[in-house]
């Protein structure tokens, strides 16, 4: 008998644009039914390990791998030191003989490839400077439940434009590429010069727009990129591991505040998001993030869902 090889979440085009869409109908499954699905159940452990700060990835898969059966092992990645004090690939090794899963925050995209490729369970990708992916389900979700729910057939998001401005060169601004790519939705970056997405990251993009109806656009202008966008999205022009240039990185981007001004050209009604943390007056002023538009508290929440439903479909 010829076993299933088993799947990792480590970028959002892991996930075709068919697959992507049964989990999103799962992630509104278990949104709608909290417990109903229980693949952890014994309970089974998944390791949760970070190497950079965390609130909202820690607290959600915590609070879903327990919703799920299971039994959520933090494991301290300041004292596990993966590729310091061993490689990613003998700590695969030995978490892959004991837990069902392993959730991994981490800086190089490598080492998580790394951890899959050794690990002989999936490896879901927590962040990395590369990818968000997590994220990028959590925010396809919300986007869904505020524009109308999924596409009635194939790509889950058709129809709809995504607007990003801000960092373009971040994970964040990849994985909308790639996740926003696969919906089959319009993705546009408003980035400024030089901040803009790696050019294999778009190449991609624009191979499964191809393939899924969507398009890809690039921008410097962030009021070409939101018109008429049915969802408007920032993060933070500082992102982890760019602390020491927080001063520098400021002037660049303050064309590309998310305010009012800037979402007074997006469609009417479009939702804005924001992965969190967010700094008003930076990359988002108040108005916007605390007005009527605003679904940054659904977007956290949907991280729970979107996590649940991503490790029930791998552990299928
Ligand atoms: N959005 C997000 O990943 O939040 P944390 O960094 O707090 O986990």
């Amino acid at each position: 008998m010829t076993r299933e090889p088993i799947r990792h979440f480590l970028a959002d085009d892991d996930l075709s644009s068919a697959e992507q869409r049964e989990v999103l109908e799962l992630a509104i499954r278990l949104k709608a039914d909290r417990f109903a699905a229980r693949p952890l159940a014994g309970p089974r452990s998944v390791a949760i390990i970070f190497d950079k700060p965390t609130l909202r990835t820690q607290v959600s898969f915590t609070a879903g791998i327990s919703e799920l059966g299971g039994y959520p092992m933090l494991v301290d990645g300041g004292l596990a030191k993966i590729g310091v004090r061993e490689s990613a690939a003998d700590v695969a090794r030995v978490l892959g003989r004991q837990v069902a899963a392993i959730v991994w925050r981490t800086y190089e995209q490598s080492k998580l490839e790394e951890m899959a490729q050794h690990a002989g369970v999936p490896v879901v990708n927590a962040l990395t400077d590369d990818y968000h992916p997590c994220q990028g389900l959590a925010d396809l979700l919300t986007i869904a439940e505020h524009t109308g729910g999924l596409a009635p057939e194939g790509p889950a998001l058709a129809g709809r434009s995504l607007a990003y401005v801000g960092d373009g060169a971040n994970n964040m601004a990849h994985t909308y590429l790639l996740a926003g790519a696969r919906a089959g939705m319009d993705v546009r970056i408003g980035a400024p010069e030089g901040y803009q997405p790696a050019a294999e990251i778009v190449t991609r993009a624009e191979a499964i727009a191809a393939d899924s109806g969507g398009t890809v656009t690039l921008t410097t202008d962030p009021s070409d990129a939101v018109e008429q966008a049915s969802a408007v999205v920032t993060d933070t022009w500082v992102s982890m591991g760019h602390e020491a240039q927080a001063v520098e990185r400021e002037t660049p981007f303050l064309p590309y505040q998310l305010n009012a001004a800037l979402l007074g050209r997006a469609a009417p009604g479009a939702a804005v998001l924001h992965c969190l943390p967010a700094y008003r007056g930076k990359e988002i002023t108040a108005d916007v993030i605390d007005g009527p538009q605003s679904v940054v508290w659904d977007e956290a929440e949907n991280r729970l869902h979107a996590q649940k439903a991503i490790l029930t479909w791998l552990l299928r």
